[in-house]
């Protein structure tokens, strides 16, 4: 195993992802920042110099379970202090499976400021995936705005409420085109002649078969993705091996990420059309294009054709289908615990809570306390957060999950769920109605420091006595992020067996600004000395000495 060792400068720079010029957050200059590169077992190294001057950082390695390396996880307030600026952090951890993984800001609402990029982890020299191909290549998704996320997140906290509204575009590695002619477009603010929004081309050879990584880490949005003329065969999920299956659009909500095998046989003359839009919300988001180049046709070539268009953004069916369809492979089978310990049901609603709108599950609207709770936990400083643990459920017999929450107050706390070390928890998430008449959205949840089973999906209400007995327990795929259908509900199962405190929560960043989301501690006192690099705020300050 080797170390793999990086050097981040993380700045703000005026940039013009989508035409539209707005300070956006690089990494040495880039945005989406360097890919990592990695083999299994390696250890990686990143210096993060934090150089936004105003602002602090942390940030977050999704998908990698940060095993023994609870403190860098980079989740602000639930596993370190932020990173100040002019200060540089520096993270460390071992990547233990072969996959594909996201970094990306977790502090505020920094990450749609641009700051992320992908984690590649292959396997060790002389091993093979379970299929084949000639190329690897990867590409992020995202939705992007305008406003700064400054802007949003003061609408989003205040009274009345200022909703964030639909993205002005969509991004494909970075790069998307907004409308400069748009009304109150100046030529120094939009320009669409400008190269950096030339749209994103990715370069093939005919006749090869590519695996393509695919990862979203939108916004708000849950997105549809197509390649013109060409199917997708998915065969890895957040690091995890699927029983393939054939797709023309792949549905992929913000945290998840999926391999999917491309073949270039078609017509070699011309290029085609990447194309993603948005599913679940009636968006204004135009969609987002690039272009499958194929080589040696010119990569600003545009097709011959109209770019395709996506699914209908409304119809639920297909999204689930998909999300059904995602089984492990059958050589890959990581057998769950037949039964669980615990079960958690957590109910997603939409919120009031004295004028604020809010997010919350259980009726309790997460808030970050200023100590980190894996700092608070270690140290026993037990007044650094509530104590009171929220509900494991709340009595759904009369909640009608297709009408907005008759009472829509809640509790905003910073309390936690703290679970037995190694036991088997199920988490059973229940979408519900949100405040608007006739309004469900689907919610991505992410956990942190482990991958879950995900034991099934279905419409409406969930039912102990016989959904249970439907739970896929013999080739379930395990995940990190998982979505939560619209008016439907999404059961898991992990092993609570990572000590630390571990986040959560809705990948859709301003519903976790708003509070949706939970945190998980366990084995805490399995946790080792804390480095005292993540020791800089709130309590934990007085922790802060070698
Ligand atoms: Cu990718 Cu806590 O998130
Ligand atoms: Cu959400």
């Amino acid at each position: 195993a080797r170390i793999r060792e990086y050097k981040w400068d993380v700045k703000y720079e005026y940039r013009s992802p989508d035409c539209y010029k707005k300070l956006v957050i690089t990494i040495n200059g880039r945005t989406p920042g360097p890919t990592i590169l990695a083999q299994q077992g390696d250890t990686v190294v990143v210096h993060v110099k934090n150089n936004l001057m105003t602002e602090n950082l942390a940030i977050h390695w999704h998908g990698i379970r940060q095993i023994g390396t609870p403190w860098f996880d980079g989740t602000e307030g639930v596993t370190q202090c932020p990173i100040l600026p002019g200060d540089t952090f520096t993270y460390q951890f071992v990547v233990d499976r072969p996959g594909t993984y996201l970094y990306h800001a977790h502090y505020g609402m920094q990450r749609e400021a641009g700051l992320y990029g992908s984690i590649r982890v292959s396997l060790p020299d002389g091993e093979s995936e379970p299929f084949g191909y000639d190329y690897d290549r990867s590409i992020i998704l995202t939705d992007w705005y305008h406003k700064s996320t400054y802007e949003q997140a003061t609408g989003l906290a205040s009274i009345p409420f200022g909703w964030v509204g639909e993205p002005q575009s969509l991004l494909i590695q970075g790069k998307g085109r907004f409308n400069c002619s748009s009304p109150g477009m100046t030529g120094d603010v939009c320009n669409t002649t400008n190269p950096e929004c030339s749209p994103y081309a990715m370069t093939v050879v005919p006749g090869m078969t590519y695996r393509l990584r695919v990862a979203s880490l939108t916004a708000l949005s849950a997105l549809s993705f197509q390649i013109e003329g060409h199917n997708m065969t998915v065969v890895e999920t957040d690091g995890h091996y699927v029983k393939p299956f054939v797709v023309q659009n792949l549905f992929i909500y913000s945290g998840e990420t999926y391999s999917v095998l491309v073949t270039t046989d078609q017509d070699p003359a011309r290029n085609y059309w990447l194309t993603t839009n948005v599913v679940s919300r009636n968006a204004t988001t135009p969609p987002g294009v690039g272009i499958l180049n194929y080589y040696p046709n010119h990569p600003r070539r545009y097709p011959p054709t109209n770019a395709p268009s996506g699914p209908i953004w409304n119809d639920v069916k297909p999204r689930l289908a998909q999300s059904q369809a995602i089984r492990a492979h059958q050589s890959f089978i990581i057998p769950p615990p037949a039964t669980s310990d615990r079960v958690i049901v957590l109910l997603n609603t939409q919120n009031n809570v004295s004028g604020y709108r809010r997010w919350s599950v259980n009726n309790v609207s997460f808030t970050l306390p200023h100590t980190p709770y894996l700092v608070g936990l270690k140290q026993n400083l037990l007044h650094t957060f509530n104590q009171v643990p929220p509900p494991d459920r709340l009595d759904l017999t009369n909640y009608d999950i297709r009408s907005p929450p008759p009472n829509p107050n809640a509790t905003i706390s910073d309390s936690i769920y703290r679970l037995k070390f190694n036991t088997t928890v199920d988490i059973i998430l229940q979408n519900a109605n949100s405040l608007v008449l006739n309004n469900s959205e689907t919610h991505p949840w992410h956990l942190h420091g482990h991958d879950f089973w995900v034991l099934g999906y279905g419409e409406g209400k969930f039912d102990m006595a016989n959904d249970t007995k439907k739970y896929n327990l013999v080739d379930p795929i395990m995940k990190n992020t998982v979505p939560v259908h619209p008016y439907g509900w999404t059961a898991l199962r992990f092993k609570a067996d990572n000590p630390g405190a571990w986040l959560f929560h809705c990948h859709i960043e301003s519903h976790f600004f708003m509070g949706m989301g939970v945190v998980f501690e366990e084995g805490i006192e399995k946790v080792g000395k804390l480095p005292s690099s993540i020791m800089g705020c709130g309590e934990a300050r007085h922790y802060n000495r070698p």
